[in-house]
């Protein structure tokens, strides 16, 4: 490690800032030793922060129909060969009850922006889900809506929304997505997000086709300015059905770099270690966590539609032998010294206020 990057490093823990050219520079220069001391740094602020807790999420996939034609997702509506399923209000509902008795205090509907989800229909499902659960959180994770629907579905109950950013750099987004999407729609979805009083999280893929350090940097400098509660970041893996097939998935050392550096940023965000990173490395999850995350979200789906809810090939957790994600995941946070919380995990400093 140089002088310099290690000065970068310094500052970094100091400051929680960096320029984006420091970021875009830290990112070229790194090596074993910068990535080995970052690590350490992330980790001792996540304990500082987060104690040994870390937060589970149970995750339940409603909808694997997508309007949308992401160019690195397996649900794209060109994938003819993608298996369509759309979970029923009662299925998702008794998935949560079933999370519930296994300790989850927080569900995440999570799905393809499926229009059959009005905001009708999917209000009901919050205002049930929070009816017979009222001590839980509800996230929401279904994608671009306008901002009344958000604020429609914050009443009904939700308390948090996922949409990740996917690249803070408008040509490297234009490279990711169709012309109908934009990555102006997909900022103001996020600042509408934050207004209505969500806790909200964004993110983005690691190894994205098209991604170069200085892309990479202006992410770090969105979550610098942006500060979400929560962050989720993992690895790209090429799905076979779609036009990225033969582009190289992204790593499990920058994965890992990238984490220890945003913990660093913002020591209080959520950070989950994604169940992509999971897949490119049978200890992922382990390794996230000893980088900084301090988030898992297991898998609560119905097992007989994990494998459809495929955004990417060789996903984890989808045979039989997954149906209790919490368990394993429960021995896999005890050997890097950490246990799994019964609790909300709302980002520190939450008051609960709604508009
Ligand atoms: N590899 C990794 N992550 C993916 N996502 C979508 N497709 C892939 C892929 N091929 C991520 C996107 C999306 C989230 C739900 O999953 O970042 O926002
Ligand atoms: Fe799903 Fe281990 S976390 S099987």
């Amino acid at each position: 490690m140089t002088e310099r990057i290690k000065d970068l490093i310094t500052r970094l823990q100091e400051e929680h800032s960096l320029s984006e050219a420091e970021y875009a520079e830290l990112i070229t220069g790194r090596d074993k030793e910068a990535a080995a001391l970052l690590a350490g740094m992330a980790e001792k602020t996540r304990k500082a922060v987060f104690g040994d807790a870390v937060y589970t999420r149970g995750l339940i996939e409603i909808s694997s129909i997508c309007k949308n034609n992401c160019l690195y997702c397996g649900i794209r509506r060109s994938n003819p060969q993608a298996e369509r399923y759309r979970l029923t209000a009662e299925e998702i509902l008794s998935c949560a009850d079933e999370g519930y008795t296994l300790g989850f205090r927080t569900f995440v509907l999570q799905g393809g922006e499926d229009p059959f989800f009005t905001d009708e229909v999917l209000c009901g499902i919050v205002r049930e889900l929070k009816k017979r659960h009222p001590d839980c959180a509800v996230t929401l994770s279904m994608g671009e809506r306008s901002r009344e629907s958000y604020r429609a579905l914050h009443e009904a109950g939700a308390d948090r929304y996922l949409l990740r950013h996917e690249t803070a750099d408008a040509g490297h987004y234009a490279k990711l997505h169709p012309e109908e999407m934009s990555f102006d729609n997909r900022m103001r979805c996020l600042q509408d997000l934050k207004e209505i009083g969500y806790q909200v999280g964004c993110g983005f893929m690691v190894g994205s086709p098209f991604q170069t350090p200085e892309t990479l940097a202006k992410d770090l400098k969105f979550l610098e300015t942006f500060r979400p509660a929560m962050c989720g970041i993992g690895p790209f893996i090429p799905h076979r059905n779609t036009p990225f097939r033969d582009e190289p998935a992204g790593t499990l050392e920058l994965t890992l770099f990238l984490l220890s550096v945003i913990r660093l940023i913002l020591p209080e965000v959520l950070l989950p270690a994604t169940t992509a990173l999971g897949t490119i490395h049978p200890l992922g999850r382990e390794m996230g966590i000893q980088a900084g995350a301090n988030v898992v979200m297991p898998n609560l789906s119905p097992v007989s539609v994990r494998k459809k809810y495929e955004l990417y090939n060789n996903k984890i957790c989808t045979g039989e032998e997954s149906a209790q994600c919490r368990g394993c995941l429960e021995q896999r946070m005890k050997s890097v010294g950490c246990y799994l919380a019964v609790a909300r995990g709302d980002a520190p400093g939450y008051t609960g206020q709604r508009m």
